[in-house]
């Protein structure tokens, strides 16, 4: 069912972000109530929707689950939740499985079972995939579910404001919907809920090269943290160290299941350098890969180091990596006999709104799933394939308990009070402000930090923040405006939590403190109210 947002609307569950975490949540949590998905663009603009390599899982008699979960633990150097990893590791093929028998989803396969994949971190094939669009196969099929679903609504084009809360109103901090934009119209209507559930994905926008979409602004930790949530580990940005070098292709992400079947990554002279970083080579956790890359470009002044496959059988290239071979081809590069151009960029969200292992935030009725969420599953580095894995497990797992929320009754009549404010005469602010941080983010909170860097990263915040906080007020509010204002203040958020962190640990490398000290290793929490200003 598709749908606009009139004025004040009302649902059991309102989930907000339309990639794998909100969609298999709906369509679970639609089995004893109403659900709303809001989603700001249409509903296929997910991180999920590009996601190539698969989805993590224990499904082969081979592996063990103490192998998984020895993985996850070891590349998330000392900060992984036990609990959430342990949950995420024994529940997730059941999850798998259930996506093929209820949502027909297809999984590529091999003598019988699933043709698993290797990615960095792992011991072992692990990784279910559907070719190199494994993302693409997962979403379409939950989103037909859900256009098929009567208790479903999905509204496209419209973005979630702010969260509602009754503190505002001075009730207890309780969550009971949102303030909704309607893109079209441009008007803001208020839509009431039981549970609201962030799935709103990452923030790889934040930073001028990333392989994610245009809608990962961080709108889910900016809300949460405006609403008192707290959130935590914003310092770990995992930069995935191959996406495609060419000036048009927007960082596209060139799948780590490339070096998972053999490639090699070699500089311009040929010469190969990762067996010199780590005893995994190619298949060492991602942020050791992505640092390996970083020094190498520095030292040799290069743009770009080269994937090599071309000693891989022609024929399984194109079959394996359909979407990949086309991509690089429609570039000028035929990946089974040139090497590709990569670099890193940034790729996910290590850290979000700190949740337990049933998704719930420190803010009664507000939940958060997915890329969004800290459920303590990744630590300080996530393991290549276990987001999906993630998604999954703790969708369900929320599912299961909001049935038994009591209703949080909103203090009469919610409305948005700003109808009057006027049209912006200068847009150029929005994307000014937007392309500012991006490259500052880029350069100083990037894959090596130092304290100066963070310094200088943290005073331009402040002016830039400044900016649009009086933007905001004066002008008639558009999605752009408000994702800047969400943007602004998840790099905030991202700086605060590296400046906390006077360490160096997994994706969070600090050249004037390398080393990883004992007494840190525990979460870096944010709330509003408490510690440094955002
Ligand atoms: C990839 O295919 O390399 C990305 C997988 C992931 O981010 O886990």
């Amino acid at each position: 069912m598709e749908h606009r947002c009139a004025t004040i609307e009302r649902c059991d569950y309102l989930v907000i972000g339309s990639g794998i975490a909100g969609l298999y949540f709906a369509l679970e949590a639609a089995e004893h109530g109403t659900v709303v998905i809001l989603t700001k663009r249409d509903a296929a603009q997910s991180s999920t929707w590009h996601a190539q390599g698969g989805i993590a899982a224990v499904l082969d008699p081979q592996d063990s689950y103490e192998a998984h979960i020895r993985d996850t633990l070891r590349v998330g150097v000392g900060l992984c939740d036990v609990a959430a990893v342990t949950a995420a590791v024994t529940e997730g093929p059941d999850c798998v499985r259930d996506l093929a028998a209820r949502f027909s989803v297809v999984f590529d396969q091999k003598n019988g079972g699933f043709d698993l994949g290797r990615e960095g971190g792992h011991g072992c094939r692990r990784v279910a995939h559907a070719h190199d669009m494994t993302g693409r196969e997962v979403a379409s099929k939950l989103l037909d579910a859900v256009h098929d679903h009567p208790r479903i609504t999905l509204m496209e084009d419209c973005m979630a404001v702010d969260l509602l809360t009754a503190a505002k109103y001075g009730g207890p901090n309780a969550c009971f919907g949102a303030f909704v934009l309607d893109r079209h119209s441009g008007r803001i209507g208020t839509l009431l809920a039981r549970a609201t559930i962030l799935a709103t994905g990452g923030t790889g926008k934040v930073y001028l090269y990333t392989s994610n979409p245009d809608t990962a602004s961080g709108d889910g930790i900016a809300m949460a943290y405006r609403v008192g949530a707290s959130v935590a580990n914003l310092e770990f940005i995992q930069f995935h160290p191959t996406c495609l070098y060419h000036p048009e292709a927007r960082s596209f992400l060139i799948s780590e299941a490339l070096r998972g079947e053999g490639g090699k990554l070699r500089l311009a002279d040929g010469t190969r350098f990762m067996p010199s970083y780590h005893d995994m080579a190619e298949l060492a956790p991602r942020d050791v890969v992505a640092r390996a890359i970083d020094q190498e470009l520095k030292r040799t002044g290069d743009d770009c180091v080269y994937l090599d496959m071309t000693a891989l059988d022609a024929e399984f290239l194109r079959e394996r990596f359909p979407n990949i071979y086309k991509t690089c081809l429609s570039f000028g590069i035929d990946l089974t006999c040139d090497p590709i151009p990569v670099v890193p960029a940034a790729h996910y969200s290590c850290g979000g709104v700190k949740t337990d292992l049933v998704g719930r935030t420190d803010v009664q009725n507000l939940f958060a799933i997915g890329e969004v969420a800290c459920t303590g599953l990744h630590g300080a580095c996530r393991l290549a394939s276990n987001s999906l894995l993630e998604g999954l497990v703790f969708a369900k797992r929320t599912a299961s308990v909001v049935k038994d929320l009591e209703e949080v009754e909103p203090p009469g009549l919610v409305q948005w009070g700003f109808e009057g404010a006027a049209d912006s005469d200068e847009a150029v602010v929005v994307t000014h402000n937007w392309d500012e941080i991006r490259r500052f983010m880029w350069n100083y909170v990037g894959i090596v930090r130092t304290t100066k860097r963070l310094e200088r990263a943290r005073r331009r915040i402040e002016t830039v923040r400044e900016e649009i906080r009086d933007y905001y007020w004066n002008f008639k509010i558009t999605a752009d405006l408000l994702e800047l204002r969400n943007l602004a203040l998840t790099a905030h958020l991202i700086i605060l939590s590296a400046m906390a962190r006077p360490e160096s640990r997994g994706l969070h490398f600090m050249l004037d403190y390398p080393e990883t000290m004992d007494w840190f290793a525990k979460d870096t929490v944010l709330r509003r109210g408490s510690g440094p200003p955002a």
